[in-house]
């Protein structure tokens, strides 16, 4: 049997329409997931939208619309915007969806009958914009750091509550001991760092129901109250797999998501996970943030860069080189329209662009044909030496070190053609060492090469340069990535 991959993104709130934000994690995501597809793994790969609670029925009020059609709305917006960037998910999951509500349902049923669950008073900070609880020392000027721009609400009220911190110890030893039987991977490792020291400096219970939201799933056992948002989201990437009917991809492997909910996708949802008796995902990794001006984007800041901004002008695969090249993965990394145009143009444009261009009218003016290829072999790690090499970059999700990679191998080949300078012999000399350089190991063989490994960044360009190297005649085409102003 095939092993299997289950990577997710976040579940993105309907309040927000889609940005590069979304797109950067939603981007990674699909390339890691293509990636293992490539390896010959068995793939499934989950985004959706997270869509109960405060922020998103505040939303719908204020467009004049019932929380229901304006998740339906928005939702949309996210459902339609994916297949432009050739993202290929195997499930777009809402949390309004009945069957995610029913398994919702059962699962905390389940924590409330082994005694996890009491109710009490609750009195708190709560930021509507995080949907989530702070403390005095958490806010910066009175104001929740994220959402300086939003009023920080004083709650009082009768909740149930979660015995989070019965599950702390049990979490510090699961997340330290790699033979643990809950054993998992917080990274990068200054992430994991971070949350091994809040663990151990203590964490209270939480509370996982709201009183006066009635935009949210009903706590089973008491009707009067609903299921605190979070607690229902964090669900999905269960439920999904049980509404598909999906075997064998549980735990998750991979859960891809930004570092500003952490906390609950390492955290949370695993003391969750297993106080319901089901086994915890294998890795949780959180990238950082783009940012504009060092700023974060987003909607209330006005700062925002719409994925289709980025389509229009850099086409798809332009979009999803420059989002892998720019990935946050390690700290903030600012992004703007300048810096994407000279990204694309120095490595697209005259970087792999033009390399293409080069082989072809080579091989045109010369009447080269490649001998007919089996494509299997460039896309093996066993037989493609690009693959091999980028293969621990894409596994600690290091997109631009990867690239890099990929990248010295183009450089490679275009120094190789400026040495030879092939175009310079005569015919019969030409051919005799144009078939030299065209069947030897270089140009169209590392063309191929590269081709395979661009594939999960830039998935209709590698089929582009495919077409083009192993048809019938090889011939110049149109520019791969015409230059941008
Ligand atoms: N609904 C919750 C997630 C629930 S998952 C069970 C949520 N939604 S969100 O719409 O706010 O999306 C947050 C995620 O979007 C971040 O964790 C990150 O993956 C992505 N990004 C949003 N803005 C971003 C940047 N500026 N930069 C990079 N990614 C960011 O939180």
């Amino acid at each position: 049997m095939d092993k299997k991959f289950f990577v997710t993104t976040p579940i993105y709130y309907v309040n927000d329409v889609p940005h590069i934000g979304h797109t950067c994690t939603t981007v990674a995501a699909d390339i890691i997931a293509r990636y293992h597809k490539l390896l010959g793994e068995d793939v499934f790969f989950l985004t959706g939208t997270d869509e109960h609670g405060a922020k998103v029925a505040e939303e719908a009020k204020k467009a004049n619309l019932s929380p229901q059609e304006f998740c339906d709305k928005v939702s949309k917006t996210f459902e339609d915007i994916w297949p432009k960037l050739n993202i290929k998910y195997d499930y777009f999951i809402r949390t309004t969806n009945p069957q995610h509500e029913k398994v919702v349902q059962e699962l905390i049923q389940a924590i409330y009958d082994n005694g996890d669950i009491y109710k009490a008073k609750y009195e708190g900070l709560y930021c509507v914009g995080c949907e989530r609880f702070y403390t005095e020392a958490d806010l910066e000027n009175g104001k929740c750091p994220l959402h300086p721009n939003k009023e920080i609400q004083r709650q009082s009220e009768d909740n149930y509550f979660f015995k989070l911190s019965k599950y702390v110890p049990l979490l510090i030893k699961a997340i330290e001991d790699p033979n643990d039987p809950n054993h998992y991977l917080i990274s990068p490792s200054a992430k994991k760092e971070e949350v091994l020291s809040k663990l151990k400096a203590g964490v209270g219970d939480l509370s996982i129901s709201r009183a006066n939201v009635p935009w949210g799933i009903p706590i089973p056992w008491d009707n009067s109250q609903t299921i605190y948002v979070w607690f229902d989201a964090l669900i999905n990437y269960y439920s999904a797999l049980k509404i598909n009917k999906a075997e064998g991809f549980w735990p998750a492997n991979l859960h891809l998501i930004g570092k500003e909910i952490l906390w609950f996708h390492a955290v949370i949802w695993e003391a969750m996970l297993i106080a319901a008796g089901i086994s915890v995902p294998k890795e949780v990794f959180a990238h950082s943030f783009y940012m504009i001006d060092r700023q974060k984007m987003s909607k209330s800041l006005g700062n925002v860069i719409s994925p289709q901004d980025l389509i229009n002008k850099f086409g798809v695969d332009g979009t999803r080189y420059l989002i892998a090249s720019s990935f946050p993965r390690d700290g903030d990394s600012d992004v703007g329209l300048t810096r994407f145009t000279e990204k694309y143009n120095a490595d697209l444009a005259n970087g792999l662009g033009n390399l293409v261009a080069r082989v072809a009218k080579l091989c045109e003016n010369n009447n080269l044909q490649f001998p007919p290829i089996d494509l299997s072999i460039f896309r093996s790690i066993e037989t493609n030496k690009i693959l091999r090499s980028i293969d621990s970059f894409l596994r600690e999700y290091k997109l631009n070190e990867a690239l890099t990679v990929i990248w010295v191998a183009i450089k490679g080949l275009d120094a190789y053609l400026d040495r030879e300078r092939p175009w310079e012999l005569t015919s019969s000399e030409a051919k005799k060492r144009l078939g030299i350089i065209v069947h030897g190991s270089e140009s169209v063989v590392s063309l191929l090469e590269i081709a395979s490994a661009v594939e999960p960044f830039m998935p209709k360009i590698a089929e582009k340069i495919e077409k083009q190297f192993t048809g019938p005649k090889i011939k110049s085409e149109p520019p791969l990535f015409p230059r941008i102003k």
